[in-house]
């Protein structure tokens, strides 16, 4: 075949290959068929070396044109394709602007914290200030001020998380006692609401949980006043008709010492599964400022008496909504928080 005709069957077969490209991909691979450093166009470029000089001018004009129209063909079927191939995303793409739009949900307070503000509002309208104190806590305030000696067998009652020798992991808001003590002169009483740890996990533990202390001090303070504040706290928080006891306990930092009972508010009790049928649910510690504890923050024992509280805010939060695993209070489910 005669090379001139030779071209024109590759510009006809082109052109047939180009119709029926149908992506942008398929048209770069045609690209580097024809036109591509081996492609069939570039590789007639080569000839013009043999070529006699008359034959050079004709051969040069038609490889030129081919590889011109080839070039400008291409480049419009690319413009074409990017048009289709851009009218086909949004067309993947498009919107149905009468659906209804997604509101914004509305976010809430998690179900401890809701607690928290119930139980605070209910000491803070009997006259009781908040204070706070660090979580992460020195072993003076947590335990020694508290007196819990190192190596005293009352340390064995909370599984420390230790971040040091002297630094843990507060395992109750007590330290927050002392604080209060070596901050305000008494007469004083405070709440101190906040986040405690211990190294402790099953269905009515996790390692972080919250506390609600308390703390009054001043002149002639009885056990009368803690019986009618925690009282009086519990018939406001839980219901008028509820029943207390108290029962005599040990804390180092109070003495005497006491656990405080309702009466179980599921059974009435008579006996059911929550209060183990005994009838009553145990809900607190209590106490009177052991003196020991107030000659570590210069409070004259001799003048000044006190009492003490603390109390867990997830066990309250389960007993108010029945909740009867601690963790899923932690686990974020929105499913479950949602429902409070
Ligand atoms: N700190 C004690 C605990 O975590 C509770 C308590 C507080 C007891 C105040 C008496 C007085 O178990």
């Amino acid at each position: 075949m005669d090379l001139m005709d030779e071209l024109r069957s590759i510009g006809k077969e082109f052109k047939v290959e180009l119709e029926g490209v149908g992506s942008t991909s398929g048209l770069d691979a045609l690209r580097v068929k024809y036109l591509g450093k081996k492609g069939l166009v570039s590789q007639k470029f080569k000839l013009m070396g043999t070529a006699s000089p008359e034959e050079k001018k004709s051969l040069g004009k038609a490889l030129n044109e081919l590889k011109v129209m080839a070039e400008g063909a291409i480049e419009a079927r690319k413009a074409e394709l990017r048009d289709e191939e851009l009218r086909q995303a949004i067309k993947a793409e498009s919107l149905d602007t009468t659906l209804p739009g997604k509101g914004p949900r509305m976010g809430r307070l998690h179900p401890v914290n809701q607690i928290l503000h119930r139980i605070t509002g209910i000491f803070t309208s009997m006259g009781f200030g908040v204070e706070e104190g660090p979580e992460v806590e020195s072993d003076f305030y947590n335990f020694e001020a508290l007196n819990i000696p190192k190596n005293h067998p009352a340390r064995d009652m909370q599984d420390t998380f230790y971040v040091s020798e002297d630094v843990v992991l507060r395992t109750h808001t007590s330290p927050v006692q002392i604080r209060a003590m070596k901050k305000l002169a008494p007469p004083f009483r405070i709440i101190a609401p906040g986040k405690v740890y211990r190294h402790d996990a099953d269905i009515s533990h996790t390692p972080m949980f919250h506390q609600v202390e308390g703390l009054m001090v001043g002149e002639d303070i009885t056990f009368g006043h803690l019986k009618g504040i925690l009282e009086t706290f519990i018939h406001t928080y839980f219901g008028p008709d509820i029943p207390v006891r108290f029962r005599p306990s040990f804390f180092p930092f109070t003495e005497p010492s006491a656990e405080v009972d309702m009466g179980c508010i599921f059974c009435k009790g008579s006996g059911c599964r929550i209060c183990k049928s005994t009838g009553w649910i145990e809900i607190l510690g209590a106490g009177m400022v052991n003196p020991k504890v107030f000659q570590y923050v210069d409070v004259d024992p001799e003048r000044y008496t006190g009492f003490a509280f603390g109390m867990g805010v997830e066990r309250i939060a389960m007993l108010t909504y029945g909740i009867d695993d601690i963790r899923m209070l932690f686990e974020n489910d929105i499913r479950f928080l949602s429902q409070f």
